[in-house]
């Protein structure tokens, strides 16, 4: 069975990874999408509370596990039996640090292959970091956030900055 680790922070899960879970999930037998419990010090969700987000979205896929991972990507991809790791890549500003990431965990564990798929034209500039900033300021982040988390988004986004979060 081919399993693909979907690795990343989600903070929160945009409609571009949820492109990447839904493409990954037609190519390979199982998707496990791992959030990371301590990828960022000030993050706006919970790892739990990520990782639910990430379940109720890509509830309609049934080969999508979700998981929560702390330590080493490569140590949980060990683990694994036949895996790779899919990220996805959108131009240019994604290639230095994804390329690097890809090398470091083939360091560690050897044979640990990492595929991109392409990020869709649609999603490129895409970001969770820009929702959150176009949301916290006003902005509608409706084209960029999965509608079953909407609420929760902008309640949270609301609560961090105190005002202007969905106003539009
Ligand atoms: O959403 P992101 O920021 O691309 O996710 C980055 C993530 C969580 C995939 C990366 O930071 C990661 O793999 N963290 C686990 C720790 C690790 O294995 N570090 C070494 C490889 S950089």
């Amino acid at each position: 069975m081919k399993t693909a680790i979907y690795p990343g922070s989600f903070d929160p899960v945009t409609m571009g990874h949820l492109d990447i879970i839904s493409r990954a999930s037609r190519i390979f037998d199982k998707v496990i999408v791992l959030t990371s419990r301590n990828s960022d010090k000030n993050p706006l969700f919970s790892s739990s509370e990520r990782a639910e987000m990430l379940r109720l979205v890509s509830a309609e896929f049934e080969n999508v596990e979700v998981e929560v991972f702390e330590g080493l990507l490569a140590d949980y991809a060990s683990s694994i039996p036949e895996c790779v790791i899919v990220k996805g890549m959108r131009a240019i500003s994604d290639f230095e640090r994804e390329f690097q990431m890809a090398l470091i965990n083939s360091a560690l564990s050897p044979g640990l292959d990492t595929l991109f798929l392409t990020t869709s034209h649609r999603y490129q500039f895409l970001s969770s970091s820009v929702v959150k900033e176009v949301g916290m300021l006003g902005g509608d982040i409706s084209d960029f956030v999965p509608t079953e988390i909407m609420a929760q988004v902008l309640d949270r986004l609301r609560e961090r900055s105190g005002s202007n979060a969905g106003k539009r």
